[in-house]
């Protein structure tokens, strides 16, 4: 059952939102316990090695935002990993965000849910993130929409940030043309209907990390080029303390 709570964690802020998503939200709710499957079943471990890329790296993490995290496999094993790390991870779905809470269980005093369309979210304004991880969720919005997020992210990043990105990409070549295309156009396709989802080609999102002051640090594909692991960074406003490279 998903929680009716849209803001739940580090003890203190948990706060029921009337509204918090919209009329055109993808509704991923009923994929919420077969997603881990139907990836399985459609990239073997492919998505799974592509998410997990740079995870030995973010030891040094403090502060997360993890966006669109869905079931939360990977925000519990960084949790699992990073025993300093607190994340605020926000997703559309409810029900998405309660299977990460099942998984995070022995860590959930270190994290955060808000159920949100983060075409609206806004960071808190104290916020401070050294890392941003979003996994297979970009393609979810527009270039539009991913450079207003990641413009709003910006200004909620301190010292250096980083952002690990896996995502789906098109190569420019005969593999890009013959199949990676129809592939991502056929999820594209599967995803409208099972969730409603309107977006229908990938989103730009490098062209959208570099406007808001990110640079490509770290780069490794898969399956030819299909899948692409990320790790982007931006050098922000120095904190007081030492502002430290992680990873790598
Ligand atoms: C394709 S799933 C990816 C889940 C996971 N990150 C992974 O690596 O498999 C996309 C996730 O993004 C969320 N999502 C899609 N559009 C969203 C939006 N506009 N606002 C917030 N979350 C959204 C969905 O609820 C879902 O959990």
């Amino acid at each position: 059952m998903s929680s009716p709570v849209a803001v739940r964690g580090f003890g203190s802020d948990e706060a029921a939102l009337p509204h918090p998503v919209r009329n055109d939200t993808p509704k991923f709710d009923r994929l919420a316990r077969v997603y881990r499957w139907m990836e399985w079943f459609s990239f073997g471990p492919y998505l799974s090695r592509c998410r997990r890329a740079f995870l030995p790296q973010l030891h040094e993490a403090r502060r997360a935002l993890v966006l669109g995290d869905g079931d939360g496999r990977f925000t519990a094993a960084l949790l699992r990993q990073n025993t300093q790390v607190r994340i605020d991870a926000v997703d559309a779905s409810a029900a998405m965000l309660d299977g990460l809470r099942r998984r995070a269980a022995g860590d959930v005093s270190r994290l955060r849910t808000e159920v949100q369309d983060l075409r609206e979210w806004r960071p808190k304004p104290a916020a401070c993130y050294d890392l941003i991880v979003t996994h297979f969720f970009l393609d979810c919005l527009t270039t539009e929409e991913v450079s207003a997020l990641a413009a709003r992210v910006a200004v909620a990043t301190a010292g250096d940030a980083h952002w690990v990105v896996s995502e789906f990409a098109i190569p420019d070549d005969a593999f890009g043309r013959w199949l990676a295309r129809p592939v991502v156009t056929m999820l594209y396709r599967a995803f409208g209907v099972l969730t409603g989802l309107r977006v229908r080609r990938l989103p730009d999102y490098s062209k959208a990390l570099r406007s808001a002051g990110f640079s490509l640090q770290k780069d490794r594909k898969w399956l030819l080029g299909l899948l692409v692991a990320q790790v982007w960074r931006r050098k922000g406003r120095q904190t007081t303390g030492s502002a430290k490279d992680h990873p790598g």
